[in-house]
């Protein structure tokens, strides 16, 4: 009987070790890994860079606190500044608590209370995250949410101009939403809530929990759109599997977050941010970036290709190395036949299988993935 709180459907295949796009299962069998750890393994598993950093950092020290100045700290905060283009880093240890910073910083530097969200959107689990999210099945048995949160209709401008008022902090916005469903933004719709949040004096908060740090192609999704964030969230593959979440604002917002206004124990432990300094290195080159776009281009040709003819098939999006292929049913049963072919991917919504690679991927296992999905789509169609 397992000890744990069962928050968590577990899967049939228990991993013995992982490496590259491939984890081995105690089952004898080798898988392909198209979900990356839910976005987290963007260099694949265990990446000897990263391995290298880590196990040079863990010779020095693992934890001191805060409460001392650390250079690697430091080294991870200027990586990501100069990536984004923003000024200042408040290091967390997941997406949620990224988010939470986000929320906080934007309430105190604003002196407003209403945070705007959209339906389908997923900013994560704890009492604000939750809040902010955009869907109903998240807040489920947990009572009164949070008041400082509207969700709106993404993509909808008439209904963000209607709710705008003098009370608005922030609106909080994932370029592609993940969990939701791999639905990607409207470029005229994000340019514009860009400019009415400057000329209103709300803060732009993109959560780049899931799109950022090269998954579509560039270090941060926003910068496909050309608009300037006032803060962005990061987590996932920052630390490439070491937990690591982090808050990244403009410099006016500095003066807000001062010592004692926010902290966390963990936050920007030396073992994560030397494993992000080692994956910024790598992802935020520009050969690398490019190499993911064109891997990209490669994977929705291949799922356009292969799979857009399927009667079963509704609508495949996305961008760069972050793909949904929307069902006309349910996605559930086609993962559990993926899995036994050997390939996991993940859902995203009820009807949305998810692929999410690692952005070293190769052509072949690219090519592979799409084949088996249309075996199985092309079969499971068949018997339904
Ligand atoms: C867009 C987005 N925001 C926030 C989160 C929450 O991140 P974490 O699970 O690290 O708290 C997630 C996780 O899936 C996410 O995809």
């Amino acid at each position: 009987m397992s000890h744990l709180f069962p928050t968590y459907q577990r899967w049939e295949i228990e991993p013995e070790k992982a490496s590259g796009s491939v984890i081995h299962g105690k089952d004898g069998r080798e898988y392909l890994d198209f979900t990356s750890g839910i976005g987290v393994c963007n260099l694949g598993h265990r990446p000897e860079a990263v391995e290298h950093a880590i196990k040079e950092q863990l010779e020095l020290f693992w934890h001191v606190s805060n409460l001392f100045p650390q250079s690697i700290q430091e080294e991870a905060a200027r990586k990501l500044v100069k990536a984004s283009g923003l000024d200042c880093v408040f290091f967390a240890n997941s997406g949620a608590e990224a988010n939470e910073a986000a929320i906080k910083l934007a309430r105190k530097a604003t002196g407003r209370k209403k945070i705007i969200t959209f339906l389908q959107s997923f900013h994560g689990r704890t009492f604000a995250g939750m809040a902010a999210t955009g869907q109903e099945k998240i807040k489920h048995g947990f009572g009164n949410m949070l008041e400082t949160f509207v969700h709106l209709p993404f993509n909808d401008l008439e209904a963000l101009k209607n709710e705008i008022d003098s009370d608005t902090a922030a609106v909080m916005i994932e370029i592609v939403q993940g969990e939701g469903g791999i639905h990607v933004v409207h470029e005229e719709f994000i340019k514009e809530t860009g400019k009415l949040c400057t000329e209103n004096g709300i803060l732009l908060i993109v959560d780049e929990i899931q799109t950022g740090i090269g998954r579509t192609g560039k270090p941060f999704a926003f910068q496909h759109f050309g608009i300037s964030p006032d803060i962005i969230t990061v987590a996932k593959g920052l630390g490439n599997g070491l937990p690591i979440g982090a808050a990244v604002g403009k410099a006016e917002l500095a003066e807000h977050f001062g010592p004692g206004s926010h902290g966390s124990t963990f936050g920007g432990n030396p073992i994560s941010t030397a494993a992000a300094c080692a994956v910024m290195d790598i992802i935020f080159e520009n050969e690398f970036l490019k190499e993911v776009s064109a891997k990209g281009e490669t994977l929705f040709q291949l799922l356009d290709h292969e799979l857009g003819c399927l009667e079963v098939v509704k609508e495949i999006r996305g961008i760069g190395l972050m793909a949904g292929i929307e069902l006309t049913v349910a996605a559930q049963p086609y993962l559990m036949q993926l899995r036994k072919s050997g390939l996991i991917v993940l859902p995203a919504g009820e009807k949305v299988i998810r692929l999410l690679p690692p952005l070293n991927v190769s052509a072949e296992e690219l090519e592979k993935a799409v084949s088996l999905i249309k075996e199985i789509l092309i079969n499971q169609t068949v018997t339904a």
